[in-house]
C-alpha cells in the first residue's frame, strides 16, 4: 500500500479522545496494557521513533536487527511495530501465522518505498533483460513493498539493509555479472563504489521515463542503480559538510549511507544507524561528531551522550514525517484496540507475495 491509499483507509481515523488525553494518562494506560499483555505482546522500534514511543519498545534497532528480531519471535501473538510500513509488512513476512503485526498509524508509509512499483520493476525488468540477456540479478533495500521484495526473491535476489548492503552485493556479483539495486539510488551507489566498482560502470534506471541513464558501452555496466532516494537523507548537502569544517575544524562527520555519493566521499564515515550509534557509544569523551541522520536519533544521542559534542550535520533539518507518523496517542489507541479484541491496523501481506518476498529476505537472513 503506497502512502496514498494508506491515508485514505480508516486506520487513520484516532478517536478524539487520544488527542485529549495527557502524556501521563496516555503513559500510564501504555504501562497497564504493556503489564497485562505480557509476552503475549512484543512492540519492536526503529532507532527513527520519538522518545516517547521508544520508551515502550520491548527491543530497538536498525532494520536488519529489527528483521532478525521479528524472524526470531515464535511466542507473541500481539506485535505493535513502531516503525514504518514496509518494517511492519516484513516483520508479517517473518513470523508466524498466529501472530499479528500492527501499524499504530497506516499513514507511516516510506516515500522511498513508494519510488518503485512492483508495475514499473517488470516493465524495467523486461527492457534490462532485452538489453543484457540473463546477467542481472536484482536486489532491494528492504525499504520496499512486499511485492518488490517478492519480484526479487522470484528472480532469485535478495534484500539488503544498509548494514549488510556490502556483503549482499558481494554475494550477488557471484551469482551473476550485474545488479539491479532498488529503490535507493545513493546506498547502491556508495555501497558498489566501496567495493571497488566504478562510478563509470553504473548505469541508473528512470522509472517515469523507462529508461537507462548512461553515456558509454552498454557492455561496461556492472550496477543499475533505481532512481529513488530517502528524501530525508537527500537533504544533508555538500555546502552542510562546508560549514562544520569551517566552524568546527576538529568536528568528524559521520553519515548514513542513504547520503548522497559526495556528502558520503567528503565525512569521515558512514554507516546505518546501528552502525553510527555503535561508533557514537565507542567514541572518545570531548569528541565532537556531527550527524547526519534521522532527527529524532540525532537528538536521542545527544540526550545520552552529554560528555560528547554532538550536532545534527543539517541543523535545519526535518524529521522523517512519516515515521513520526508513530506517536504515543496513536500507540495507546492501538494497544487499546488490542486489549478490546478489535481488529484493525493489522499488516497482512497476500500469501501469493508473501512466500516469495520470504525467499529474498532468507537468502539475506542466512547470510547476516
Ligand atoms: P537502517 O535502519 O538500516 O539504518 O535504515 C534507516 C532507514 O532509513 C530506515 O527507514
Ligand atoms: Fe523512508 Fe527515509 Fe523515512 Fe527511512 S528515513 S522511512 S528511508 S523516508
Amino acid at each position: 500500500m503506497n502512502i496514498l491509499d494508506a491515508v485514505q483507509t480508516k486506520g487513520n481515523m484516532i478517536p478524539d479522545r487520544y488527542l485529549n488525553m495527557t502524556v501521563s494518562e496516555l503513559e500510564d494506560r501504555a504501562r497497564a496494557i504493556k503489564s497485562k499483555l505480557g509476552s503475549k505482546l512484543f512492540i519492536p522500534g526503529h532507532h527513527y521513533q520519538k522518545d516517547e514511543v521508544i520508551q515502550f519498545a520491548d527491543a530497538t534497532g536498525d532494520s536488519l536487527q529489527l528483521a532478525q528480531i521479528s524472524a526470531e519471535n515464535k511466542s507473541a501473538e500481539f506485535i505493535i511495530f513502531c516503525g514504518v510500513h514496509f518494517m511492519a509488512e516484513t516483520a508479517d513476512i517473518l513470523t508466524s501465522e498466529d501472530q499479528k503485526v500492527y501499524l499504530p498509524d497506516m499513514r507511516a508509509g516510506c516515500s522511498m518505498a513508494d519510488m518503485a512499483d512492483v508495475y514499473q520493476t517488470e516493465r524495467a525488468w523486461a527492457k534490462l533483460t532485452e538489453l543484457f540477456g540473463d546477467t542481472i540479478l536484482p536486489l532491494t533495500y528492504v525499504n520496499s513493498t512486499a511485492a518488490i521484495k517478492a519480484f526479487v526473491g522470484e528472480n532469485g535476489g535478495a534484500t539488503v539493509t544498509s548494514s549488510n548492503a556490502e556483503k549482499m552485493v558481494k554475494w550477488a556479483f557471484e551469482q551473476k555479472e550485474r545488479i539491479l539495486f532498488l529503490p535507493d539510488q545513493h546506498l547502491g551507489r556508495n555501497t558498489a563504489y566501496n567495493l571497488g566498482i566504478k562510478l563509470t560502470d553504473m548505469a541508473v534506471w528512470n522509472p517515469i521515463t523507462d529508461s537507462l541513464e548512461y553515456e558509454g558501452e552498454l557492455e561496461n555496466i556492472k550496477v543499475i542503480l533505481w532512481k529513488g532516494h530517502c528524501s530525508v537523507h537527500e537533504n544533508f548537502t555538500v555546502q552542510n559538510i562546508k560549514q562544520v569544517r569551517e566552524q568546527y575544524p576538529d568536528m568528524k562527520i559521520i553519515v548514513h549511507p542513504e547520503c548522497r555519493r559526495e556528502v558520503v566521499e567528503l565525512s569521515d564515515d558512514a554507516g546505518s544507524t546501528n552502525y553510527i550509534i555503535k561508533t557514537i557509544e565507542q567514541a572518545e569523551k570531548g569528541s565532537a561528531w556531527a550527524i547526519g541522520t534521522e532527527h529524532n536519533l540525532v537528538n536521542r544521542l545527544i540526550q545520552q551522550h552529554p560528555d560528547k559534542h554532538i550536532i545534527s550535520l543539517n541543523p535545519y533539518m526535518c524529521a522523517c514525517l512519516t515515521m513520526n507518523r508513530i506517536d504515543l496517542p496513536h500507540l495507546v489507541w492501538c494497544l487499546e484496540s488490542i486489549e478490546n479484541g478489535e481488529q484493525h491496523n493489522i499488516i497482512k501481506v497476500e500469501d501469493s507475495i508473501a512466500v516469495k518476498a520470504k525467499l529474498a529476505l532468507d537468502r539475506m537472513l542466512e547470510l547476516s
